[in-house]
C-alpha cells in the first residue's frame, strides 16, 4: 500500500519543463461577491509572499466509491463489513491520465512544479509567490482580516483557469474559503477547588446511575448511563483522537484523572503520540489543552484498555482546513494494522465558511477513510442552531465536518433523565443532500414540526446530529486541578469509546469492525440500541431552535447509546 502511494507520488511529481507558450484563454472558475461573514479586505497581498496552493483534481469516480461504501456499510447488504482495500479505493479516487496530463502540461508551461499531497494523487500542492499566482489564475490575492480575532489570511474572491481545464480541476485552495480561528466545541474549565487528588469514587454499580451524575459526570457515570463495561479490551484495534490548534494532551493530568476516577485500571495507562504538519505535544503542565485533556481522559478512561493514539496536527503550511485533510491522508496511508478503527474529532467549522467544492472534497476524504473501515465521529458543535459558536444570525448555521453524510455527528444531553443540551448543535446542511439512510426519519420530523422555523433551514439537506451522549459537567483534570467542562466535545469521545469497545469485541470474535456507522445506526437493529431522548431544545439565531421529540430529531439524533443493546444489534 505504501508502495502504491509512492508510485502515484512519483508519477505526479511534475518537473518544470521550460517551454514558454502563448498565454491560454482563461475562464472564471470560481468567484464570490463578498468575503465570508466577519472578514474584511485589509490590503493587497505582498507580491513576493509565497503561497502554498492546493489543486483538487477531478477524481475518477466518487459516485462509484459512494456506492461501494454503502454496500459494505449497510447491514442489509451481502457485502456488509467487507471494507475496501486502499487499492480498491485508489481505483475510484485516482484522477484519469487525461486529467493528470492536462493539468501537468499547464503547470509545466508556467515552470511550476507540484507534489501530490493525498494518497491517490487527487490533490497537488504548488508553492509560488503572490505575483505569480495572480498571473497564473488571473486573480487578485489580498490580505483579509477576521475582525473579531484580528487574524489575517491571503485569499482571492475570484480566479480563472484555462478554458477546457474546468473538466479536470475541482478548485484551487485557499482561494474563496475563509477559515476563522477554529474553536474546539468545549466550554471554559470550571475548577472544583475542594476536589482531592486521591481516589474517592466508588466502583460503578450496574444499572443505577448515581445521583451525583446529575451535577458531575465521570467515567463511572457514563458506565452506568450507557451500560459500558469496565472489562479491558483484548485486541489491538485502535481509537484515534484528533488534536488541532496547539491543544496538548498532558500525561500527568491523565495520571491524576485515572488515579481519582478509574482506580480499577493502572494510572500509568497512556496514549501513543502521532504528529503531522509539524504537530507536537508539549508537556508543560500549564500548557495542557482543555479539549485535548478532555478527549484523552474520556477515551482512555472509558474505552478500557483500547490503545489510544493522540494525533497532534500542527499548523505548518496550513490554514486550519488543510490539517483536516492531512490527518485523513495520514490515516489512509497507514497499514491497516495501525490505522484506528475509530477517529474522534471535537473541532469543526461553520459550513458557510467553506465553499461547496472545498467542503465536498473534505467530505469525500471521509468517504475514503470510511470505506477502509474507520468510523469517523465528530462533535456536532456547541452553538445550538447558530453553528459552532453563538453569534447573531437569521438563518441557522450548520457545522462541518459534522454534517458530511459519511461521518457520525454526536450531539449532547445532560441530566439523569437525559434531556437534549441547549448548546447541542443540529440542523440541516445546505451543501449535502439528504442521505437515504435518514430520509424517512427526517421526513417524519419535518412533518411533525410543520412550519416551525420555516425558511431558516434547508429541508432537503443532510440532517444532523445522528446520535447523542452526555456532554454536560464532565469532570476532568487540567493543569493539576479538577474541574468541570461542557460541550459536544465531551459527547464525541464518549460515543467513540463505545464504538471502539464494540469493535474490540467484534475483532475478538473474528468479525470485521463497524466502519462507516450511519446505515447501521439508522437500521431497525441499530436504532433499537439507542435511548430515545424526547425533550430539550437547541436555541440560537433568536429562536428556540429545534425541539427533541420521539424518534430522530436535530438536537439528539436517534438518542443515546446502550452498550449492551449495541452488542446485541451487531450480533455479539
Ligand atoms: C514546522 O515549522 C517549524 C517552525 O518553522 C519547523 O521548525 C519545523 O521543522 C516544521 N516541521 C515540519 C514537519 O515541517
Ligand atoms: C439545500 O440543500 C440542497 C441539497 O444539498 C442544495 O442542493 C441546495 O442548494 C440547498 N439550498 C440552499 C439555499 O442552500
Amino acid at each position: 500500500m505504501m508502495i502504491l502511494s509512492a508510485s502515484f507520488l512519483s508519477s505526479l511529481l511534475l518537473l518544470a519543463a521550460a517551454k514558454p507558450m502563448g498565454r491560454r484563454a482563461m475562464t472564471v472558475h470560481e468567484s464570490r461577491a463578498e468575503p465570508a461573514r466577519g472578514f474584511v479586505k485589509s490590503s493587497v497581498a505582498p507580491a513576493s509572499k509565497e503561497l502554498t496552493l492546493r489543486i483538487s483534481l477531478k477524481q475518477n469516480d466518487m459516485a462509484g466509491l459512494e456506492k461501494a461504501l454503502y454496500e459494505v456499510s449497510d447491514p442489509a447488504s451481502a457485502l456488509y463489513g467487507q471494507h475496501l482495500t486502499p487499492q480498491e479505493v485508489a481505483a475510484f479516487v485516482k484522477p484519469t491520465a487525461e486529467t493528470l496530463s492536462a493539468v501537468s502540461s499547464w503547470l509545466s508551461e508556467n515552470d511550476i512544479s507540484s507534489t501530490a499531497v493525498t494518497p491517490f494523487g487527487d490533490m497537488l500542492e504548488i508553492k509560488i509567490p503572490v505575483s505569480q499566482a495572480n498571473d497564473l489564475l488571473s486573480a487578485e490575492f489580498a490580505v483579509f482580516t477576521h475582525v473579531e480575532s484580528g487574524s489575517t489570511s491571503v485569499r482571492t474572491l475570484e480566479y480563472s483557469i484555462p478554458v477546457g481545464l474546468g473538466d479536470h480541476i475541482n478548485f484551487f485552495h485557499p482561494t474563496l474559503s475563509f477559515t476563522r480561528p477554529m474553536a474546539p466545541s468545549v466550554s471554559a474549565f470550571r475548577p472544583l477547588p475542594s476536589k482531592k487528588v486521591v481516589a474517592t469514587e466508588a466502583a460503578p454499580v450496574a444499572d443505577a446511575v448515581p445521583a451525583s451524575c446529575a451535577n458531575t459526570v465521570t467515567p463511572a457515570c457514563l458506565q452506568a448511563f450507557y451500560n459500558i463495561p469496565t472489562t479491558p479490551a483484548t485486541t489491538s484495534t485502535r481509537l484515534g483522537v484528533s488534536g488541532f490548534i496547539l491543544q496538548w494532551a498532558n500525561q500527568l493530568d491523565l495520571q491524576q484523572f485515572l488515579r481519582s476516577l478509574r482506580t480499577d485500571i493502572p494510572s500509568s495507562t497512556t496514549f501513543t503520540l502521532q504528529t503531522l504538519d509539524g504537530g507536537v505535544n508539549t508537556q508543560t503542565r500549564s500548557q495542557a489543552g482543555v479539549e485535548a485533556n478532555l478527549d484523552i481522559q474520556y477515551t482512555i478512561g472509558v474505552a478500557t484498555n483500547v490503545p489510544v493514539t493522540f494525533i497532534s496536527v500542527g499548523e505548518n503550511g496550513s490554514d486550519g482546513l488543510d490539517g483536516f485533510l492531512d490527518i485523513i491522508t495520514t490515516l489512509i496511508n497507514e497499514p491497516a494494522s495501525q490505522r484506528p478503527s475509530v477517529l474522534s474529532t471535537s473541532y469543526g467549522f461553520d459550513e458557510s465558511d467553506l465553499t461547496r467544492p472545498v467542503a465536498n472534497n473534505l467530505c469525500n476524504a471521509y468517504m475514503q477513510l470510511g470505506a477502509l473501515g474507520t468510523s469517523l465521529i465528530f462533535s456536532s458543535g456547541d452553538g445550538g442552531v447558530s453553528g459552532s459558536q453563538s453569534k447573531s444570525c437569521t438563518n441557522f448555521i450548520p457545522t462541518l465536518p459534522s454534517d458530511c453524510p459519511f461521518v457520525t455527528s454526536v450531539g449532547s444531553t445532560g441530566g439523569i433523565t437525559e434531556v437534549g443540551s441547549s448548546f447541542s448543535s443540529g440542523g440541516f446542511s445546505n451543501y449535502f443532500g439528504i442521505p437515504s439512510y435518514q430520509s424517512a426519519d427526517v421526513a417524519s420530523y419535518l412533518a411533525a414540526i410543520g412550519s416551525t422555523n420555516s425558511g431558516r433551514f434547508n429541508r432537503t439537506g443532510r440532517a444532523f446530529p445522528d446520535v447523542a451522549a452526555q456532554g454536560e459537567s464532565f469532570e476532568i483534570a487540567w493543569n493539576a486541578q479538577f474541574g468541570l467542562v461542557d460541550g459536544t466535545s465531551a459527547s464525541a469521545p464518549t460515543f467513540a469509546s463505545i464504538i471502539a469497545l464494540i469493535n474490540d469485541q467484534l475483532v475478538a470474535a473474528g468479525k470485521p469492525v463497524l466502519g462507516f456507522l450511519n446505515p447501521f445506526l439508522y437500521s431497525s437493529a441499530g436504532r433499537a440500541a439507542f435511548n430515545d431522548i424526547t425533550s430539550g431544545t437547541n436555541p440560537g439565531c433568536n429562536t428556540n431552535g429545534f425541539s427533541a421529540r420521539a424518534g430522530w430529531d436535530p438536537v439528539t439524533g436517534l438518542g443515546t447509546p446502550d452498550f449492551v443493546k449495541l452488542k446485541a444489534a451487531v450480533g455479539l
